[in-house]
């Protein structure tokens, strides 16, 4: 299982930590930050470039400078200062991990990081990144993408509101109803590990009421959110059916 990541930073190295950690015969072979990119088909140093983002932000060019450079071609990991042809490289999986919603375009006018025409061959792409924009240029550019990408390439793609869906189940659950004050983690007990888990037990009723009457909450607002989203769907392939991401 061979992946590449574009963007190493807080969402690309934690990925890539936690993919060796519970796949470790998984291997990361390229990563790209706004320097340029990195890439080694027999897997790069994950820890090593992990620790380096933790220290200095950016790490292709460190890590050029500091390993590479010095022994030359002898070095297995190539780099370059173009950030964008990581896209150019194979890789099972493509994970995008950078501040950029087009990562793929099929225009030239998309100013996508890639054209869909140029890119490595990949089965899925994990979509890191927040690609959503409400633009309907951009929307209309998304489409455009998966059509081909999904719809002629067969690369399945995982949104990013399916990918980051923990991180937005939590901020829905808040929107809905907020978390009371006095269930909220006293601040002087966080990274009190016991501490906090004797307060969560102690308190432990209190959530649960809380969390019946988000569920409750919750199924009447997804019951609108269905019915708005079935509308707009359907407006949209009466408006042009080749809006379908795929031909059945
Ligand atoms: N941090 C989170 O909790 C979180 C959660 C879900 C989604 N996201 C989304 O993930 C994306 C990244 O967020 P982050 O918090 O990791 O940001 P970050 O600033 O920590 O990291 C972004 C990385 O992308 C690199 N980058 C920027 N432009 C690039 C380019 N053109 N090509 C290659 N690399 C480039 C930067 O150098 C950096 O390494 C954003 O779209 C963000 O909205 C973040």
């Amino acid at each position: 299982l061979t992946v590449i990541i574009q963007g190493f930073g807080a969402v690309g190295a934690h990925a890539s930590r936690i993919l060796k950690e519970r796949i470790p015969e998984a291997k990361v072979i390229g990563i790209s930050d706004l320097e340029g990119y990195l890439y080694n088909e027999n897997g790069l140093t994950v820890e090593e470039l992990f620790g380096l983002w933790k220290n200095f932000g950016l790490v292709t060019n460190k890590y050029f400078k500091d390993k590479v450079a010095p022994e030359g071609y002898k070095h297995p990991t190539k780099f370059s200062t173009n950030a964008n042809n990581l896209l150019l490289e194979n890789a099972f999986c493509m994970v995008p991990a950078a501040p950029i919603f087009n990562y793929l375009g099929v225009r030239s006018s998309d100013e996508a990081s890639m054209l869909v025409d140029r890119m490595g061959k990949w089965a899925v792409i994990i979509e890191g990144a927040n690609t959503y924009s409400p633009d309907p240029n951009r929307r209309a550019a998304r489409t455009r993408m998966e059509q081909i990408v999904y719809g002629e390439k067969g690369v399945m793609i995982a949104n990013d509101y399916l990918v980051n869906s923990g991180g937005v189940i939590f901020a829905a659950q808040e929107h809905i109803i907020k978390t009371p004050e006095n269930l909220q983690i006293p601040d002087e007990m966080l990274g009190n590990r016991e501490a906090v888990e004797k307060w969560l037990k102690d308190h432990e009723d209190d959530f649960a009421k809380l969390s019946k009457q988000r569920l409750i909450a919750g199924e009447e607002y997804r019951e609108n959110v269905i019915h708005r989203n079935m509308i707009e769907l359907v407006d949209l392939l009466a408006s042009n059916p080749d809006m379908l991401p795929c031909t059945a």
